[in-house]
């Protein structure tokens, strides 16, 4: 028995790999492009376990495709490849809509023609599971309740844009061709792993380097965050047990303004690697907001909850106090993955803020 899956070697990806093989002997055949947000590093510790079969390549790429599917035969594909950065899809939106929209077209019809040729029991167990997020739904008023799964879409960016496109494809493709497909939609996630161009980790890497944290606006927009192994947690319970055809939102009910965030980041580091200037706080620049920006996000996670008894595991306090040592103690990994490229986007987002 095997599943296939996609983005293996990024921030979730990485995390669901090594949570599948803490559990299970079922392998694990991951196809990743290595974009920048691919790291092999990822999963350095899974080297020569027969269990994780890594595939260098990109799933745009039909033919790749139909060879992974007919040699290892997976009972299960789980699609986590995305671009996945609001603001570089702002910068550059043609790579969205060729990965998130085209690339999940190609995975939909390559694993149609596959599961097409499936008998009985095969057939019957097969799932294709869809990771998605929150931001298809738009925006949220402060008062607003939170987004149900019945929230109609209304994306912002273009990275949400081309994520609800993949969940229309993936919707459509149950519909008209009764493909067993399952959808999650989830918050915010944050833990190891995670690429430091993205809010909790830039805080925290550029904190221990000396260098300006910078707020979009006025750092009151809110997101609803969870810790990546939860965020895994959920995706098996779908996978086990989600109804066909459904999507399930899946969020820690943690809602925070940025600010709130960044101040708990650097309380933390002022515990565990005080610095001798004072507080990381000192470091805190408001800077020009992100255009379009979501004001907040917050998830109702009550249908996975009540339908598969579904609950995260951490706390935030928990969850954040976890990742933060967690970076202090992997400075290579965090000297690796700063790269030249890494930063021409710091340069490419932040020099004109
Ligand atoms: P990420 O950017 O860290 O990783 C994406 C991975 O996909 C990388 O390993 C990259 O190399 C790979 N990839 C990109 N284009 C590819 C292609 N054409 N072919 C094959 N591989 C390709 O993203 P992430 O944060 O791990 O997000 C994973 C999924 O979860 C995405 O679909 C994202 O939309 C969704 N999601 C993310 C969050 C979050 O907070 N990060 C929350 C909800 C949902
Ligand atoms: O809600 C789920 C989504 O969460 C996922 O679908 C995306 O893949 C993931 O990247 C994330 O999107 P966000 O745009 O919410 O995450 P990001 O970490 O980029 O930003 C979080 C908040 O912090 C957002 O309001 C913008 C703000 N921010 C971000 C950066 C990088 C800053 O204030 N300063 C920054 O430098």
């Amino acid at each position: 028995m095997s599943l296939l899956i996609t983005g293996g070697a990024g921030f979730i990806g990485s995390n669901f790999v090594h949570d599948w093989l803490a559990t299970s002997d079922e392998t694990l055949v991951n196809l990743d492009a290595l974009t920048y947000a691919g790291n092999l590093g990822n999963l350095v510790d899974l080297r020569g376990d027969p269990r994780h079969v890594f595939v260098h390549g990109d799933v745009c790429d039909r033919a790749l495709l139909d060879r992974l599917l007919n040699e290892h035969r997976p009972r299960a594909v789980l699609h986590f490849a995305a671009e996945s950065h609001v603001d570089r899809s702002i910068l550059g939106p043609g790579a969205f809509i060729k990965t998130n929209i085209e690339g999940t077209f190609t995975l939909l019809e390559a694993t149609r023609q596959y599961w097409s040729g499936l008998q009985g029991d095969e057939r019957s167990a097969f799932r294709f599971l869809h990771v998605s997020t929150d931001e298809v739904y738009g925006s949220l008023g402060p008062g607003a309740p939170a987004f149900t799964e019945s929230h109609p879409f209304e994306p912002n960016s273009p990275y949400s844009a081309s994520k609800a496109a993949s969940d229309h494809l993936v919707r459509a493709w149950h519909h008209t061709y009764a493909m067993p497909v399952l959808t999650t939609n989830c918050s915010n996630n944050y833990g190891p792993y995670h690429f430091p161009e993205k809010l909790i980790p830039l805080m925290i890497v550029n904190a221990l380097a000396g260098k300006p944290l910078p707020v979009y606006g006025d750092g009151m927009q809110v997101r609803d965050w969870l810790y990546v192994r939860d965020h895994c947690s959920a995706i098996r319970a779908v996978l086990a047990g989600g109804r066909i055809g459904e999507t399930y939102n899946v969020g820690g009910w943690n809602e925070k303004p940025n600010i709130e965030i960044v101040h708990t980041v650097c309380a933390l580091l002022d515990e565990l690697r005080p610095h001798a200037e004072g507080s990381y706080k000192r470091l805190i620049r408001h800077v020009a907001d992100r255009p379009g920006h979501d004001r907040r996000y917050a998830i109702d996670a009550r249908k996975i909850e009540r339908e598969l008894g579904w609950r995260p595991a951490e706390t935030f306090d928990s969850g954040i106090r976890k990742t933060v040592q967690w970076y202090l103690a992997n400075a290579a990994w965090v000297t690796d993955v700063q790269s030249g490229s890494y930063r021409d986007w710091v340069a490419a987002n932040y020099a004109a803020r």
